[in-house]
């Protein structure tokens, strides 16, 4: 891994911080999150797995959100073990904390924690998971090796993120969005974290070795993403709770919207049999043990 610029850094910690924190995307989080949970079941089931969570583990669920995978995972360590669900913010966790109270859930707690500067002491958890964050880190570095502190030796480390992004939760929504722009972007900063730099095979794999873990296993799987609703209710749902791809939306002209939403329909019913759509996502998967 090479040196991070850290004011380059500082930048998009700022710019992550602000999306990720802004009342919109909690809001969009809080309407849209039963089917969101449906949808990347898979990715949950695949975190649990590689977590090789059992009762009685002490687990730290980092950048939890609304709660995925972190009350599945309090579930399954009941009735002994415990879990810190965590997020950069209360506002997603808000949600969460609600949910493991109708869910009767006693063994789950909520802290405010940035990934880059854990609140908690060394060598605390059996496990550590994070489904869907690690893409947010500005400084991949310094999280990673904060993840190893605050593990046991033996303990365990899973992470799932968005494998390539030549896909249809890709090419079937943002790349129509971009086909309209009137101005293409720039090319991404090859340092600035993206929901797809895991797509890159072994990218993963290095990150979680250069911070000192061992047995580090990282697999490319296809889930199916399943939303029980037609094309137009889940480019709803995607407009309002992307938040790295909602200021590409803002670009657009209503006329050019149109034709961009047109275009994004036609591509998701490809994927819809009239009753539900059924859409292949690549996720990447990334384990490793602190030795
Ligand atoms: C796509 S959501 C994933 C949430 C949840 N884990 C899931 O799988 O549905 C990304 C989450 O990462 C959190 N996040 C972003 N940067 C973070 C950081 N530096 N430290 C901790 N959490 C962060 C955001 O607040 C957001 O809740």
């Amino acid at each position: 891994m090479s040196a991070p610029d850290p004011a380059k850094i500082q930048i998009f910690r700022e710019h992550l911080h602000r999306e990720w924190t802004d009342e919109q995307t909690i809001a969009a989080w809080r309407k849209w999150h039963a089917g969101i949970a449906v949808y990347s079941r898979g990715a949950t089931d695949a975190i649990l797995e590689a977590a090789q969570i059992r009762p009685g583990q002490r687990v730290l669920d980092l950048a939890s959100g609304v709660g995925d995978p972190a009350l599945s995972i309090a579930g399954a360590v009941a009735p002994t073990g415990r879990v810190t669900a965590t997020d950069l913010g209360p506002g997603m966790m808000s949600l969460a904390e609600e949910l493991a109270r109708k869910q009767g859930l006693t063994n789950i707690e909520f802290r405010e924690a940035d990934a880059e500067a854990l609140p908690f002491t060394d060598e605390s958890y059996d496990v550590l998971t994070c489904r869907f964050g690690i893409m947010f880190f500005p400084d991949l570095g310094k999280a990673l090796r904060e993840c190893f502190r605050v593990l046991k030796p033996g303990g365990r480390v899973a992470f799932v993120a968005w494998g390539k992004m030549d896909q249809p939760f890709f090419t079937s929504t943002a790349a129509n969005l971009i086909k309209h722009l009137p101005v293409p972007p720039p090319p991404p900063d090859p340092d600035a974290p993206g929901i797809f730099m895991f797509g890159e095979r072994g990218r993963l794999r290095r990150a979680l070795e250069a911070a000192g873990f061992t047995n580090v296993h990282e697999e490319h799987r296809t889930i199916n993403g399943h939303w029980a609703g037609p094309p137009e209710e889940y480019w709803q749902q995607f407009s309002e709770v992307a938040a790295p791809f909602r200021p590409l939306i803002a670009q657009l002209s209503p006329e050019k919207k149109g034709a961009a939403v047109a275009d994004i329909l036609a591509s998701l019913k490809k994927f819809w049999n009239g009753k539900e759509l059924n859409m292949p996502l690549e996720i990447v998967i990334g384990s490793g043990t602190r030795p």
